[in-house]
């Protein structure tokens, strides 16, 4: 039996464009597109209209970068796949590409099994997952090629983490050699985690314990020189490479320069980078701890590189690294010692409406915020235009979206597993009302109407995003 729904009288804003128009979907998908007040238009006919008059239609997000109940420094992220993909909808994304880990001395299927046994019936929404590669040898080089074929396209590397997460430039290169032959694409978490590593052992020898010294540490040329070595190595390995949460205006500037020489180098940005600054990591009272991250909060004048990068097409997504920890509980273990405050925030919920202020604020089109919230990061994982866009044919991820509702942020009302908001009182203008998971109600105006287990595993293409 086919069940229909048609959404009236929004303005449908993709990448490309933004028209009055009636979406019609059917059995999951988008059907059709006609401009509202059509003939066309009004032929559609289905079981349940949604009035979207004065809202707008968009696709659901696709958040490229998440890391529900990822362990670290002894503890897990606070969000599992239940609570954070219900997050998720909340604000209005309806894809997560979450992170699974392979650990050291053992094998990416191993991680990537315990990855869906922790997935598997308990998401609201689509996922997919990306690997992170901590061990490469032969073994796990191979087993890259049939990750690729499953449908996990994409490998984290870390210059940074030594001991933990840690690549070296040779395991480096391997795996982007491995990448350039099977279409995986390498993400890169460029910081210099060795000479970091010196610098927070001599922080910490003079008395140096507050979450500030996090950023002070974890230099921005730290970034930059990593971002410069991964450029360097992919383009002898011939691969394509992603930068994940750039946050520094050097690192900018090396990735714009190696997009200028033409090579595929990409670069993703994250909110909190946008939005916060060392000014937050510097609060009194040990409160700097909730904006302990990596790569850290900058600076505010890092903002306008970042800003700048988005609208020339420099970065060319955000997503949140959305990786939560409780302050009481988790936070709390590097009381006395910035390098045992476990890295993250949460963010997974706030980033439709931040890149939606961030429009109103005139740093970034409507267009554009489709784009690197929705578009670009599908086009990027592979899973375009099934995710990213409203097309016919397109999964029915549809956001009726109120551009002129006003919210205060804030862990009194947000739906994440985390006692605080990286936002806390922030105000922004936008908010979801609806949201729609392959034409199925998960969010109807202001009330959750999903339920864990709607939400598959999304095997993805390689990188569609060439230039
Ligand atoms: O601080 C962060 N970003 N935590 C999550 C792990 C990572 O490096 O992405
Ligand atoms: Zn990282
Ligand atoms: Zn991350
Ligand atoms: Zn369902």
């Amino acid at each position: 039996m086919s069940s229909r729904t048609v959404i009236r009288g929004g303005l449908v804003i993709t990448a490309s464009d933004e028209i009055h128009a009636d979406v019609l979907i059917e059995d999951g998908r988008i059907a059709a597109l006609a401009a509202t007040g059509t003939p066309a238009a009004q032929a559609f006919t289905a079981e349940r209209t949604i009035d979207a008059t004065g809202k707008y239609v968009i696709p659901g997000g696709v958040d490229a970068h998440t890391h529900m109940e990822l362990p670290f420094g002894g503890t897990f992220a606070s969000d599992t796949f239940e609570t954070g993909t219900r997050a998720a909808a909340w604000g209005g994304t309806t894809t997560i590409v979450d992170f699974a880990v392979q650990s050291v001395g053992h094998s990416l299927r191993e991680g990537l099994d315990t990855w869906h046994a922790k997935a598997d019936g308990n998401c609201a929404i689509d996922y997919g997952f990306h690997m992170i590669v901590s061990d490469v040898n032969e073994h796990t080089l191979k087993e890259m090629d049939h990750l690729v074929e499953e449908g996990v396209t994409s490998f984290k590397q870390f210059m940074a983490y030594p001991g933990v997460f840690y690549s070296d430039d040779g395991q480096i290169l391997r795996a982007m050699q491995r990448s350039a032959d099977n279409g995986g694409l390498i993400m890169m978490h460029a910081e210099n985690g060795i000479a970091i590593d010196v610098l927070v052992e001599q922080a910490l020898a003079r008395g140096e314990t507050d979450p500030r010294y996090h950023g002070e540490v974890r230099k921005a040329l730290l970034e930059a020189e990593a971002t410069h070595r991964a450029i360097k190595l992919a383009q002898v390995a011939g691969a394509p490479l992603y930068v994940v949460h750039v946050s520094a205006t050097e690192a900018v500037t090396e990735l714009a320069r190696a997009r200028d020489e033409g090579l595929p180098v990409f670069g993703e940005t994250c909110p909190q980078y946008l939005f916060l600054s060392t000014d937050n990591l510097a609060e009194p009272d040990f409160a700097g701890a909730k904006y302990v991250c990596s790569t850290p909060l900058r600076p505010r004048e890092h903002q306008a590189a970042l800003w700048r990068g988005l609208r020339t097409n420099d970065l060319q997504v955000v997503s949140t690294d959305h990786c939560p920890f409780c302050f009481v509980g988790q936070k709390d273990l590097g009381r006395g010692d910035f390098s045992k405050i476990p890295n993250g925030l949460p963010g997974v919920e706030n980033r439709m409406d931040l890149l939606h202020q961030a429009v109103l604020d005139g740093h970034i089109s409507r267009r554009r915020w489709i784009e690197i919230a929705c578009a670009s990061p599908a086009r990027m994982f592979g899973m375009y235009p099934k995710k990213g866009t409203i097309a016919p044919g397109a999964d029915a991820d549809v956001v009726i979206y109120d551009p002129h509702a006003e919210q205060v942020m804030s862990a009194e009302t947000h739906h994440m597993n985390v006692d605080y908001s990286a936002y806390e009182g922030k105000r922004t203008t936008g908010r979801v009302e609806t949201v729609l998971s392959r034409g199925e109600l998960v969010i109807t105006e202001r009330e959750y109407t999903g339920h864990a287990g709607h939400g598959v595993f999304t095997p993805r293409s390689t990188c569609q995003y060439l230039n």
